[in-house]
C-alpha cells in the first residue's frame, strides 16, 4: 500500500478535510490505519494519556523514540509524524540530531512547537519534512498553562504573523491547538499549507484528536472540545471484570482453553505421577 507522504498531505488542502490522530503503540496505530485515517501524530500527549504526568515537560526524546518505532510497525499507509518533545530543538543542532533519531525510529515527518524558524529551515534542507504548531504549545506550559491563545486582537495577530513564517520557512502543514474558531478561520485562509486544528474550530483544513480523548479511555478530565466516539475505558472494565467473575468461580479456563498431553501418554503420566504423592 502507498504511504501517505507530506505533499500528499498538504496538497489535501482545498479538496478534503485532513483526519488525523495521535497513537503511541503497535496495536493503536494499526487500527488508526485500518480505519483510514491520514495522520498519525506520536505526540508528546504521551505524557499525560501513558504516562499519567500532568503535563508534557516529562517527556524525553527516547520515550518518544519508543513509542515511534511502535506506532510505526502498525502503520502501512499513514504518515507518521514523530512529535519533538521539551528541549530536544533548543538549537538547530540539537533540532537536527532529535530528527534524526525520530526518524531512524520510522516517523516520516516531525512536529515542533512555536515559530522555530531557524530550525524548521534547517530540517527542511536536510530533507527532514516539518509539521508546525503554534496556538496552545502545551511546551509553554510554565508560561501560559492550558490556556487556550488569541482571544485578543493583539495575540490573534501574532499567532497569523507565526503561522506565517512556520509556511514561509517550508513546513507542510501547521497545527492550531486551543484557538478561537475566527482565528483558525483567518490563517487557514492565508496559508498555503493545511490547517490541523485541535480545540480550533470548524474551519481548520483537518481535525486532530488525542487517541485516548476521542476513545473515552482517558481516565482524566476531557477538554471540552473533545467529541468521544466511544466508550473503550467502560469496555476495558466490563471486560476485565468479566474476566475476574470467571477466574474467581472456575469458569475460566474451560478444558478448550487448555493444552493437552500427547494421545496415550495421559494414562502412563497418571500411573507414574502416584509415587510423588
Ligand atoms: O502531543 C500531541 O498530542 C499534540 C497534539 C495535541 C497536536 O501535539
Amino acid at each position: 500500500m502507498e504511504k501517505n507522504t507530506p505533499r500528499f498531505i498538504a496538497s489535501l488542502k482545498g479538496k478534503r478535510k485532513i483526519s488525523a490522530i495521535t497513537a503511541y503503540d503497535y496495536p493503536s496505530a494499526y487500527y488508526a490505519d485500518r480505519a483510514g485515517v491520514d495522520v498519525i501524530l506520536v505526540g508528546d500527549s504521551l505524557g499525560m494519556v501513558i504516562k499519567g504526568e500532568e503535563n508534557t515537560l516529562g517527556v524525553t526524546l527516547q520515550d518518544v523514540e519508543y513509542h515511534t518505532r511502535a506506532v510505526a510497525k502498525g502503520v502501512s499507509r499513514a504518515l507518521v509524524v514523530g512529535d519533538l518533545p521539551f528541549m530536544s530543538y533548543f538549537s538547530v543542532e540539537e533540532a537536527l540530531k532529535s530528527s534524526a533519531t525520530l526518524i531512524r525510529a520510522g516517523a516520516s515527518a516531525v512536529k515542533l512547537e512555536g515559530p522555530r524558524i531557524e530550525q524548521i529551515r534547517a530540517l527542511i534542507r536536510e530533507g527532514i519534512p516539518v509539521m508546525g504548531h503554534v496556538g496552545l504549545t502545551p511546551q509553554q506550559y510554565l508560561h501560559i498553562g492550558f490556556k487556550t491563545q488569541g482571544r485578543r486582537t493583539s495575540s490573534a495577530l501574532k499567532l497569523v504573523e507565526q503561522a506565517k513564517a512556520i509556511e514561509d520557512a517550508g513546513a507542510f502543514s501547521v497545527v492550531l491547538e486551543s484557538v478561537p474558531m475566527e482565528v483558525a478561520r483567518e490563517i487557514t485562509s492565508i496559508l498555503n499549507i493545511p490547517t490541523i486544528g485541535i480545540g480550533a474550530g470548524p474551519f481548520c483544513d483537518g481535525q486532530i484528536l488525542v487517541f485516548h480523548d476521542l476513545l473515552g479511555m482517558y481516565p482524566g478530565e476531557k477538554p471540552s472540545f473533545v467529541r468521544e466516539y466511544a466508550k473503550i475505558g467502560e469496555e476495558i472494565v466490563r471486560g476485565i471484570k468479566g474476566y475476574i467473575e470467571d477466574v474467581v468461580s472456575g469458569n475460566f479456563p474451560s478444558e478448550d482453553e487448555s493444552f493437552k498431553m500427547k494421545p496415550g501418554e495421559r494414562d502412563s503420566f497418571i500411573r507414574e505421577v502416584k509415587k510423588w504423592k
